[in-house]
């Protein structure tokens, strides 16, 4: 097991780490077992995952997260704990095989969630995401973006909601607007889909960005 943190991906190898990020209801999960087809096709190793998760452990905090009401700050720690476990384990290991690794959310969902809606000061998680990942970052990021009412109503008709899908209007504003900040600040990396369109038009968009990102 990793013990210190040399996080840095071997660059002599194509792996390729993939997040897909966007407010609760924007509807990413759907979109991946397609896109794991589109990896698939390279004959590459394909590692799909999740966040808060990942790991036995990562899925006994994600319980914890997702229903056990706490500090903001606690929650930030346990995700970064919880990621800790998860690049050390999973992540780190398989793009070290040279596999491309797909991740249902990642940091970037930290500072839309804890630092965009709950107020965490956005240097803690810096110092975190320096102490957790040092250099690491995903190579693309799709941001599945909704407009606010759209996100609630597809989620006040699906399963029942975690702690995080009972929050506000403005709570996902809030989140919303951090997603789009973080884009923003991060043009290479991230690429936004337009989820508020029939499924079958966000698939072709989805197809589109990441043929282009495989060339
Ligand atoms: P989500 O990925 O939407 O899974 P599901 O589709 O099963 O609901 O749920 C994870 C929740 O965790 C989501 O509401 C966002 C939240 N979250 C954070 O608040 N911070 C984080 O750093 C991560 C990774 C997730």
């Amino acid at each position: 097991m990793l013990m210190t943190t040399p996080m840095i991906k071997p660059e002599s190898i194509h792996a390729k780490f993939i997040t897909l990020e966007g407010m609760d209801g924007a509807g990413k999960s759907t979109h991946i077992p397609h896109i794991i087809k589109m990896l698939q096709a390279s004959e590459r190793e394909v590692v799909s995952t999740r966040e808060p998760g990942g790991t036995a452990l990562g899925e006994r905090l994600r319980e914890l997260l997702l229903h056990e009401p706490m500090h903001p700050e606690t929650e930030t720690l346990l995700m970064f704990a919880a990621r800790r476990e998860h690049l050390a384990e999973v992540i780190v290991p398989a793009l070290a095989r040279g596999a491309y690794v797909l991740s249902d959310r990642f940091t970037d969902a930290t500072y839309a969630y804890q630092c965009g809606a709950k107020g965490v000061l956005a240097e803690k998680v810096e110092a975190l995401e320096q102490w957790v990942q040092a250099t690491l970052q995903p190579d693309l990021t799709l941001l599945f973006d909704v407009p606010v009412e759209v996100s609630i109503q597809r989620l006040s008709s699906a399963r029942l909601p975690d702690k995080f899908e009972r929050e506000s209007a403005d709570f996902f504003t809030r989140i919303r607007n951090a997603y789009l900040q973080r884009a923003q600040q991060n043009p290479t990396r991230f690429k936004i889909i337009d989820a508020n369109q029939p499924l079958a038009q966000v698939a072709a968009q989805v197809e589109r960005v990441v043929t282009e990102f495989l060339k």
